[in-house]
């Protein structure tokens, strides 16, 4: 098959679809590979890494389009890829199409045929090509947590870790699912005192199981939660109601209850966060203080991290693009059910009922 690995064209957004590992894979099992040239700058990756292991390095993204059966990359196509995209081609990315009726229309009009990211489904109903981008978000909200917490930057001045004779940094922890698991981890590894909540009891069980006795595990109930953020200093939003927004566990007024200078990093924020007063920044930009508590709401975490995004994306999506090589889109997908789940749009039909329901209310 004729693969295409386009530049992220998205802003900010370096990470890259595959890795030279991948081409390395696909040529080895007789695919052609066509790179467009830089696509793999920003993840670490030069063209000669690529050319190395069998690519063909091509000049834009046309060409790359033109050429390829099968692309693959990492966000939602934008609108000055639409018209490049061909009838029957194969486009393997992140789509989260219930985001933008836009670009719905735009891949029905296509007739291409759109396996997202998102929707891959293990047999025990987990996300598996989700997974790593929230395990790379809760890592690192307590890094950006951390930094936030230091004094120039308004936060309460205290070190997460303490010193021999001065107590740690408080740290609480909503949601004990992916995100909330690897931001307890590195809290607890740089020797923060850990509360972690969830309504969950089998995931608490399991974060009690695994984790070292400075990470308490309590049930989540409002009465918890506003006992707790008066005297912790940093606060992590990792929850998730699947299919539904996320609740808002802190309001407005719960702000004056806690200490100037605490930081709220609300990881919840692309599904429109946990906190009341959570809206999306940027990394350009990626806090405002209000109450004299610092926010940070970032809703691209892992773009900042696209080295380390980029190889823990590619580890989980190559087995799927290698499937898609080499048996073609059909047979993989009636051979693997977790891919199946991934077909959101063929050839001008939507095929995933929730973003059938999605798009015709809206249309
Ligand atoms: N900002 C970013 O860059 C970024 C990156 C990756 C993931 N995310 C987001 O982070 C969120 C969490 O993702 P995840 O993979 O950890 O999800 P997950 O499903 O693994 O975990 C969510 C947890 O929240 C718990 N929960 C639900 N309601 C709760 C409540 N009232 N109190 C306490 N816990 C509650 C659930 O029981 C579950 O254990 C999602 O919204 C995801 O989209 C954001």
């Amino acid at each position: 098959m004729k693969i295409g690995l386009p530049k992220e064209i998205k802003n900010n957004e370096n990470r890259v679809g595959l890795i030279p590992a991948g081409v390395y894979e696909l040529v080895k099992n007789g695919h052609s590979v066509y790179v467009q040239s830089s696509a793999g700058v920003g993840s670490g990756f030069v063209d000669a890494d690529y050319a190395s292991v069998g690519a063909q390095i091509v000049p834009d993204i046309e060409t790359v389009y033109d050429l390829a059966e099968m692309i693959v990359k990492v966000k939602e196509p934008i609108a000055s890829e639409y018209p490049l995209i061909k009838q029957d081609q194969v486009i393997f990315t992140y789509f989260h199409f219930a985001s933008s009726t836009e670009l719905t229309r735009a891949m029905i009009d296509s007739k291409a045929v759109c396996i997202a990211y998102e929707t891959v489904e293990d047999e025990d109903g987990t996300l598996p090509l989700l997974t790593p981008m929230s395990e790379v978000a809760g890592r690192m909200a307590i890094q950006q947590g951390a930094k936030y917490l230091e004094k120039p930057i308004k936060g309460r001045g205290v070190l997460l870790g303490g010193v021999p004779g001065v107590p740690p940094g408080k740290v609480l922890v909503l949601g004990a699912g992916v995100v909330g698991l690897q931001a307890a981890k590195m809290a607890a590894g740089l020797g923060a005192h850990v509360t972690i909540l969830d309504i969950n009891m089998k995931r608490l069980r399991h974060v009690n199981d695994i984790m070292p006795s400075h990470v308490v595990t309590e049930y989540s109930s409002e009465y918890n939660i506003k006992r707790h953020i008066k005297n912790h200093d940093l606060i992590i939003g990792g929850v998730l109601v699947k299919g539904g927004k996320a609740p808002k566990l802190i309001t407005r007024d719960m702000l004056k209850e806690m200490r100037p200078g605490t930081v709220m990093v609300d990881v919840a924020v692309d599904q429109g966060g946990c906190f009341e007063t959570t809206r999306a920044t940027t990394h350009e930009n990626p806090t405002y203080i209000i109450d004299d508590i610092v926010h940070y709401c970032v809703a691209n975490m892992p773009g900042a991290v696209p080295y380390t995004s980029t190889l823990a994306l590619t580890n989980v999506t190559l087995p799927y693009v290698l499937k898609l090589a080499n048996l073609g889109y059909e047979e993989a997908c009636a051979k693997n059910n977790d891919l199946a789940k991934g077909l959101n749009i063929v050839k001008g039909e939507i095929v995933y009922d929730e973003i059938k329901e999605f798009f015709e209310d809206k249309v």
